[in-house]
């Protein structure tokens, strides 16, 4: 039987390197982008990770289809002007949809594919692309927005992950690397298959015991 993995945000940056990789690995991906530009695997287009109908649309179409690994890769950075002494709230807010509400919401949307997934193989897994960016133990202050949207959607899938424990239903939250995509610009260190590769492996190694951990694309474990 062959596994199958949904993603957002897959039509460029990690997500797409993500979808392309599991595809050669014989994964069937399910490609949930905004605007079609030949993403891996099954394609549906026109889907804002902030949209409930757009979601729910995709649901119903995939109707009891199991989903073995849902990866919340959509994200952005935030606004312009994003520091504690001067902040776009409007962009603020927007980025806290994307970064922090959107994954939640995904998850609710495709838990019936997810226990589908969890009935036939026993297990089913959930992983959000987060970021070192959020950690309570680093004081930085630069993309204070972007920061505080990681720091939360990190808490929600902690708590998720004890929400679902007893379903068999494993979640962890996984840093990429500093990944060279439009995000991560030029200078980033990581290419960018390397660090799906690494997400890959993160993400269908996580089992019942690894549940509720923060990794990085490595395996090492950051510090909440
Ligand atoms: N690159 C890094 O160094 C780095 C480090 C730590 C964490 N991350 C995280 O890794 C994830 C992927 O980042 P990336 O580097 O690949 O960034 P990227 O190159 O900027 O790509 C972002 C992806 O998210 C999608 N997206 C943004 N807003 C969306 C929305 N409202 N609805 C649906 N899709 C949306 C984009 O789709 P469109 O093409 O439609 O805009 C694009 O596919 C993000 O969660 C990011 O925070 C990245």
């Amino acid at each position: 039987m062959k596994r199958t993995m949904l993603i957002t945000g897959a039509g460029r940056g990690i997500g797409r390197a993500l979808g392309v990789f599991a595809s050669e690995q014989g994964i069937d991906v399910i490609a949930l982008v905004r605007a079609h530009a030949g993403g891996p695997g099954e394609v549906f287009d026109g889907v804002d990770v902030t949209g409930k109908d757009a979601l729910d649309r995709v649901a119903a179409m995939l109707g009891d289809r199991p989903v073995d690994l849902l990866v919340n890769n959509a994200g952005i950075i935030g606004p312009e002007r994003q520091s504690t002494l001067d902040m776009d709230f409007d962009g603020f807010r927007h980025a806290l949809e994307v970064n922090t509400l959107a994954p939640l919401r995904v998850v609710q949307t495709f838990l019936p594919n997810l226990r589908a997934a969890r009935d036939r193989a026993g297990i089913a897994r959930i992983v959000t692309i987060s970021s070192q960016m959020g950690r309570m133990n680093y004081a930085k202050s630069d993309r204070i927005a972007y920061r505080a949207s990681k720091t939360a959607v990190n808490k929600l899938m902690q708590g998720l992950a004890t929400d679902l424990a007893a379903e068999s239903i494993a979640v962890r939250v996984v840093d990429p690397g500093w990944a060279r995509t439009e995000m991560g610009g030029p200078d980033a260190t990581v290419k960018v298959e390397d660090a799906a590769a690494g997400i890959h492996a993160r993400a269908w190694e996580t089992d019942m015991d690894s549940t509720g951990t923060f990794v990085d694309y490595l395996g090492a474990e950051v510090s909440w």
